[in-house]
């Protein structure tokens, strides 16, 4: 027998404000058009003002909980993937921990921006396969409109706020890949190419910031990066993309996520896509598609699923599972 992590539950919450692209012609020199051609957004919600990440996060951790049947006692782990926590310290993890009444277990943050999720999905199933906890709950939750420089056209029209969650739960497998739950997770980091998405400011520079990027290098490093970690994960349990039900992407840009599930060998039919209506909400991107992709019939039990994200680092990394 070995000890798997299996999905329960997942869930999700948009800030209620949806802002449409028209709404950046107003003030900057950019169109619809060209917003749509380039990265495939339409629109994404922007959270409104007051309203922090640990409140988003608790709102699709309630939704996630729900869904899974699992009441918040029985939970032993909590980790939020954010790089927008709503305050230095403490983590956005024990602010969600009060919110939802779970005074049991622990709760940290994971910090590695767009790729957040991914960690902080392979650090739950290795806190569950090694035995330590038998009930985690995961969430992806930013409100990267607060990073936002608005006179950027470059990036302020690709970002969005919400949050996404997944309730796993400890269960015995057989071993093989027909087992439900996590199989399998590749994660990489290279500090060399920091310099091309980051935000130019901290705690220990005594400012907030404004995201910075150079769009085309990091396009060029996604396109080539997120497939190979996709597939590394895949060889790792002896399968490759001709087994894949659904990708779950990362959405952060439609050529990126047509690029790398052309490479991958996988239709677009079997790509869950969100970006047209989130925009890219960094670490919170593939639970709110994990949760969307559900809700639409995409994602049944038994489902072969791949999650693969890049990000500021660069961080990036892929997880295999069983849905
Ligand atoms: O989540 C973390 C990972 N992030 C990503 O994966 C984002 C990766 N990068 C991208 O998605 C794309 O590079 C962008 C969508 C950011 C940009 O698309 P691009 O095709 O790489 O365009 P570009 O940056 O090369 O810009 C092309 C032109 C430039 O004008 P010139 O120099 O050719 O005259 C830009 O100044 O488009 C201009 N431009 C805009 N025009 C209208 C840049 N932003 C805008 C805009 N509206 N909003």
């Amino acid at each position: 027998m070995t000890r798997r992590a299996i999905v329960r539950g997942v869930g999700h919450y948009l800030p209620e404000r949806v802002v449409p692209n028209s709404e950046f012609e107003t003030t900057l020199d950019t169109t619809d058009a060209w917003i749509q051609s380039r990265s495939g957004i339409e629109r994404r919600h922007f959270a409104a003002e007051g309203q922090t990440t640990s409140d988003l996060a608790a709102r699709a951790a309630e939704a996630a909980l729900a869904d899974s049947g699992i009441d918040v006692t029985a939970i032993d782990a909590l980790i939020v993937a954010t790089s927008t926590a709503d305050l230095t310290f403490p983590s956005a993890a024990t602010m969600v921990q009060s919110e939802i009444g779970m005074s049991n277990g622990f709760a940290f943050d994971v910090q590695a921006v767009c790729a957040g999720f991914v960690f902080a999905l392979a650090n739950a199933n290795a806190l569950i396969v090694s035995g330590q906890v038998e009930r985690v709950l995961v969430i992806g939750a930013e409100t990267f409109s607060r990073l936002m420089d608005w006179s950027d056209r470059g990036t302020c029209v690709l970002f969005g706020d919400g949050a996404g969650a997944l309730v796993l739960e400890a269960a015995e497998g057989s071993g093989d890949t027909t087992d439900r739950g996590i199989l399998s997770s590749d994660l990489h980091s290279d500090g060399r190419h920091r310099d091309i998405l980051y935000v130019d400011g901290g705690v220990s520079t005594h400012t907030t910031g404004h995201l910075r990027m150079q769009g085309k290098e990091v396009f060029r490093h996604a396109v080539e990066k997120l497939a190979s970690t996709a597939d590394a994960a895949l060889e790792k349990i002896g399968l490759n993309g001709a087994d894949v039900d659904w990708i779950v992407p990362h959405q952060a840009n439609l050529r990126i996520i047509k690029a790398t599930a052309q490479r991958m060998g996988v239709p677009m039919e079997r790509v869950v896509v969100t970006v047209q209506d989130h925009g890219n909400t960094s670490a919170a991107s593939i639970p709110l598609a994990l949760s969307v992709g559900k809700a639409r019939g995409q994602l049944t039990e038994g489902d072969l699923v791949v999650v693969e994200a890049i990000g500021g680092g660069l961080a990036w990394g892929s997880v295999v599972l069983r849905w």
